[in-house]
């Protein structure tokens, strides 16, 4: 790429920050950066909008104030503060990656960025974040926002989904990142990702103040950029759920397969397919349950990043209390609220159980 271009960029810094200091958002995280904050926040934020992050990261810190109770928490309850998060592996590798902080690093969160990069959940941005956030290290951080900022300022159609390409914004980037303000100079370029220079066709240039130095805003094509190939389509999977409730209005819950979507968490029991109520009928035999009405429940769909769900539900009473299928569990509604994590994905079927996001 167009060295020239990239030297052209180091003008951005003062605007950048110029603007920053003036319009940054308040955020639980920005207040008090310590190792343990920022770490939490930039997982929470790997998948998830800033807006969506703020009430769990709160709830997450009260609860789980440092690495020593991250280490000692109980894994469903860590899995529970997640719930409604979404990429539950996120929080499994946080306890993972705490529990390695105390064994090789006495506790301490690592300020070497191999260090950090090597932990699990953490990749170059997020080793990035942390090492300039918390460490006031000059290395960049470079997640889609930035790489879609960078696109525009050089006006380039190179297609930023190539790890290549990223690898290169990162190098170039790291390069003048102020010596004085790296951890505010990334968050700045996060922060102009987020509410000005937006996706999809909707860069708010007017109010950009890196307008003057932006190739794309000079040539009119901000809103083309950046150029990535178009996404796979999501594979479509149908599934039938049961709400099935004992004669105490308990409900069946099993664990999620250990690895996988969803690892970690509960589901109401269900089978692939869209099954009608006679094939509903005989998937209950096939448990070992007795025989019982079924109501069918609306459908629902639930979008993950590589599969869609088309879910159809049958809510299931039983007259008495029965012994649950192997590995399966009855619930009361109080312990589903606040003790199993149960992904949104079958929020539509448990609205009525009130699932606890916070
Ligand atoms: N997205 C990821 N990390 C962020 C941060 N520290 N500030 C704003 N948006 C972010």
């Amino acid at each position: 790429m167009d060295e020239q271009n990239w030297a052209a960029l180091s003008a951005i810094a003062q605007p950048l920050l110029f603007w920053y200091d003036r319009g940054a958002r308040i955020l639980p995280w920005r207040s008090n950066p310590t190792p343990y904050y920022v770490w939490v926040s930039e997982i929470m934020l790997q998948q998830t909008r800033v807006e969506a992050v703020k009430p769990y990261f709160d709830r997450f810190v009260r609860e789980i104030p440092d690495i020593g109770a991250l280490c000692a928490v109980d894994d469903a309850a860590l899995m529970k503060l997640w719930q409604g998060l979404g990429y539950y592996n996120r929080a499994r590798n946080l306890k993972k990656a705490g529990q390695i902080i105390l064994e090789c690093h006495g506790g301490s969160f690592p300020q070497d960025y191999d260090a950090i990069r090597a932990l699990p959940g953490i990749g170059d941005y997020t080793a990035g974040a942390i090492a300039s956030i918390a460490f006031g290290q000059a290395v960049s951080a470079v997640d889609g926002n930035v790489l879609r900022v960078f696109a525009r300022l050089l006006g380039s159609g190179v297609d930023v989904t190539r790890p290549a390409v990223k690898r290169q914004f990162a190098a170039q980037i790291q390069r003048f990142i102020p010596r004085r303000r790296p951890g505010d100079f990334n968050q700045a370029l996060m922060e102009l990702g987020a509410t000005l220079c937006l996706p999809n066709g909707q860069p708010r240039c007017g109010e950009c103040p890196l307008m003057r130095l932006c190739r794309a805003y000079a040539l009119g094509i901000a809103d083309t950029l950046p150029v990535k190939p178009p996404k796979k389509p999501r594979r479509r999977e149908e599934l039938t759920v049961f709400v099935l409730r004992d004669g105490q209005r308990r409900i069946a819950l099993r664990p999620r397969p250990d690895t996988g979507l969803l690892a970690g968490t509960w589901e109401y029991p269900n089978v692939p397919g869209r099954l009608t109520r006679a094939q509903a009928a005989r998937q209950l035999r096939q448990w070992g349950l007795p025989a019982a009405q079924l109501r069918a429940l609306a459908p629902a769909k639930h979008v993950f990043t590589h599969v869609q769900w088309h879910m159809c539900g049958y809510e299931v009473s039983f007259a008495d209390v029965i012994p649950a299928p192997t590995g399966w569990i009855w619930c009361g509604a109080d312990e589903i609220r606040d003790r199993y994590a149960i992904a949104s994905a079958f929020r539509s079927f448990t609205d009525t159980l009130d699932p606890g996001a916070p």
